[in-house]
């Protein structure tokens, strides 16, 4: 069961970085609905992978690293980091998530993104994401790094 939770929660993590990417794709290409579906798509995965793995937490299935010796500093760096980032990620993308909504009210329709009511949103949105973007692709990338090593060099705590 734990397995399962855990095998789902790395397809929506995984899912989500893509999502997260063909929205960064979108809007340097001028397609603001498009990106804004993607970031919303990228948000509500982002979501399930959380509520999954702090199911998976709750039922306490834990791997430890079991890997080479010589290994386990770089690997515990990048948990580290990863966890730190991943903290951090959850404030960020509201901060985005929040300034594009406000925005969009202000604006109507994301036709008219450079109304004075709106564009001050907009500004603070682009602002957030220049964080949010980069730290929500480490923290995927670094994601699926350490799922792939706990999964050849991962032994199974049960408590
Ligand atoms: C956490 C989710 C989101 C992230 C990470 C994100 C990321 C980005 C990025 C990277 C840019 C380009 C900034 C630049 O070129 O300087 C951008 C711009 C933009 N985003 Fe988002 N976005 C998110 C959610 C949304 C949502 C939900 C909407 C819809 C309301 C939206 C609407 C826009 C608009 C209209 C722009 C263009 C702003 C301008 O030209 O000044 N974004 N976003």
């Amino acid at each position: 069961m734990a397995e399962t939770i855990n095998q789902w929660a790395v397809i929506t993590i995984v899912l989500s970085g893509l999502a997260l990417i063909v929205g960064v794709y979108l809007i340097k290409r001028g397609l603001r609905e498009a990106h804004m579906r993607a970031m919303i798509v990228a948000s509500t995965l982002a979501t399930i992978f959380l509520v999954l793995y702090l199911t998976r937490l709750g039922l306490g299935y834990e791997k430890k690293y079991a890997g080479p010796e010589e290994w386990r500093t770089a690997y515990f760096v990048l948990l580290i980091s990863h966890i730190i980032l991943a903290a951090a990620n959850l404030p960020l993308a509201l901060g985005a998530l929040w300034n594009a909504y406000k925005g969009l009210k202000a604006a109507r329709t994301l036709n008219n993104i450079d109304l004075p009511a709106a564009r001050g949103y907009f500004n603070k949105h682009r602002a957030w994401v220049r964080w949010t973007v980069p730290v929500w692709l480490y923290v995927a990338v670094t994601g699926w790094i350490i799922y792939l090593v706990l999964h050849s060099y991962g032994e199974v705590i049960k408590s």
